[in-house]
C-alpha cells in the first residue's frame, strides 16, 4: 500500500486537471493504496522567500497551506501534480508550490515516483512539453526521485467540458498501475 499526495493547482471549480487528478485517485485507491486530492483553490500559498532557513530547520518559516501540503509530501511514497497549461507552462501556482516545497530537498523524503497531469484548449503533442521538462527540472533535484509518468488532456477549454476524455481513462490507469 503506497501513500499517494495528489495536488490539483487549477483555480476553477470542476477544472479538466483536477478531474485527471481525481480519475488518478480513483485508480489509486481501486488498486489498495491511499489517495488523497489537495485543491489549491481558496487556499494560500506565498511565495519562496529564498531565505533558506528551511535547509536548516527542514521547515518553512511562512506558516500557510504550502507549509500544510510539504509535511504531506515529506510522509508520501507517490507525488503527483495536476496543472492547466498556462502559456505553454505549468500554472503559476504550481512553480509556486514547488518552489515552497524547498524544505523538503534535505530532508529524508520518501517519495520516488512523480508525475504529472496537464489539460490545455490545445490538443498537440508539444503543448504540455515545457511543464514537463520544468517539473523534471525539479525532480532532478531529488536524487531518489523521477518522473514516473505524464497524462496530457489536449482540446479542453471550458471546465469539465469532455467527461468522456481518454486522458481520464489513462489517468485512472497510471493512478491503478503505481
Ligand atoms: C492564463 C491562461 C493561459 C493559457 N494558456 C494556454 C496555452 O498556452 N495553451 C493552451 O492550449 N491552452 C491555454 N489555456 C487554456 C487552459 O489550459 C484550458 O482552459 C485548460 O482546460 C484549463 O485547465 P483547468 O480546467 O484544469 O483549469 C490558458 C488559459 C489561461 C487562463
Amino acid at each position: 500500500m503506497k501513500k499517494v499526495l495528489i495536488v490539483s493547482t487549477s483555480p476553477r471549480a470542476h477544472s479538466n486537471s483536477e478531474a485527471l487528478a481525481n480519475a488518478f485517485a480513483e485508480g489509486a485507491r481501486a488498486a489498495g493504496h491511499e489517495a488523497e486530492v489537495i485543491s489549491l483553490r481558496g487556499r494560500t500559498v506565498n511565495f519562496c522567500r529564498g531565505c533558506f532557513v528551511c535547509q536548516e530547520k527542514l521547515r518553512c518559516v511562512i506558516r500557510d497551506d504550502a507549509d500544510e501540503i510539504c509535511q504531506k509530501a515529506l510522509q508520501a511514497d507517490v507525488l503527483v501534480f495536476a496543472t492547466p497549461i498556462y502559456y505553454y507552462e505549468m500554472s503559476g501556482q504550481l512553480k509556486t508550490l514547488l518552489d515552497r516545497l524547498n524544505p523538503l530537498f534535505p530532508s529524508d523524503y520518501a517519495f520516488r515516483d512523480v508525475y504529472l497531469l496537464t489539460a490545455a484548449a490545445e490538443d498537440e503533442e508539444h503543448v504540455p512539453q515545457r511543464a514537463v521538462s520544468g517539473l523534471e527540472g525539479w525532480v532532478e533535484c531529488f536524487e531518489r526521485a523521477r518522473l514516473a509518468g505524464t497524462v496530457f488532456m489536449g482540446g479542453v477549454t471550458a471546465a469539465g467540458e469532455n467527461p468522456e476524455h481518454p486522458a481520464l481513462v489513462q489517468a485512472y490507469r497510471m493512478g491503478h498501475e503505481i
